[in-house]
């Protein structure tokens, strides 16, 4: 899937759940549930051995979602995402190698930023969709804006995640510079253990509903 047509959706539908899944059988009821919700879309995480193939799953039994890769810090991951069936990769920093492994591979890729400096390289490595994490930490909506601003005529966008939840996510998006955002506030890891999906459905709704996207 062409970048433009994947960024597209991500920012139609301007929030991506993050996800660390503990077991592939999670994945369908995942998926479900985030579907329930009104909100096609997943980033799963390489930071659980399930990550691979929940995504696998996710992909092939339900391609209506936009499943993406998330936590992608080496070439291994990003090739496992791609044979999985991941529609895009993200990861929490910029590392030119993965940066280039995404392109060779044909996956929009989403590399994390914090500074002025990783935007300008990530703008060198012609990345215009990037993750600025860990946002609240950074500074959230102030520091943002004053980092969008020498850079809004290159067409840059941002994904922030890092602290976001259903108390912030309005005064995220209502900058401009801000594709969409993440965040694993939406499908917990324990809620998902103890298979309470319809929670993960309910807090889906309420953030769809809040942003007006689905
Ligand atoms: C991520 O990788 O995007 C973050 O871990 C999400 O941060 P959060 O847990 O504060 O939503």
């Amino acid at each position: 899937m062409p970048s433009d047509s994947v960024f597209d959706t991500i920012s139609r539908l301007r929030i991506v759940p993050v996800v660390a899944i503990d077991s592939a059988e999670a994945a369908l009821p995942l998926a479900d549930a985030l579907l329930a919700g009104g909100l096609p879309v997943v980033e799963i995480t390489f930071r659980t051995a399930a990550a691979a193939e929940a995504i696998e799953k996710i992909s092939s039994k339900r391609p209506e979602i936009l499943v993406g890769a998330g936590t992608v810090l080496t070439t291994e991951n990003l090739e496992a995402a791609r044979d999985c069936g991941a529609k895009f990769g993200v990861a929490p920093g910029l590392n030119p190698e993965i940066v280039a492994c995404a392109n060779e591979n044909g996956l929009p890729f989403v590399p994390g930023v914090a500074t002025a400096s990783d935007i300008e390289c990530a703008l060198s490595l012609g990345c215009t969709m990037l993750k600025f994490f860990p946002s609240e930490a950074l500074g959230g909506v102030a520091m943002i804006n004053a980092l969008a601003a020498p850079y809004g005529h290159t067409g840059v966008r941002f994904m922030p995640t890092g602290g976001i939840n259903a108390g912030n996510l309005e005064s995220y998006l209502a900058v401009e510079a801000v594709a969409a955002v993440g965040g694993t506030w939406i499908a917990k890891q324990n809620d998902m253990a103890a298979g309470k999906w319809r929670e993960i459905s309910n807090r889906c709704r309420a953030a769809v509903d809040m942003v007006g996207s689905g």
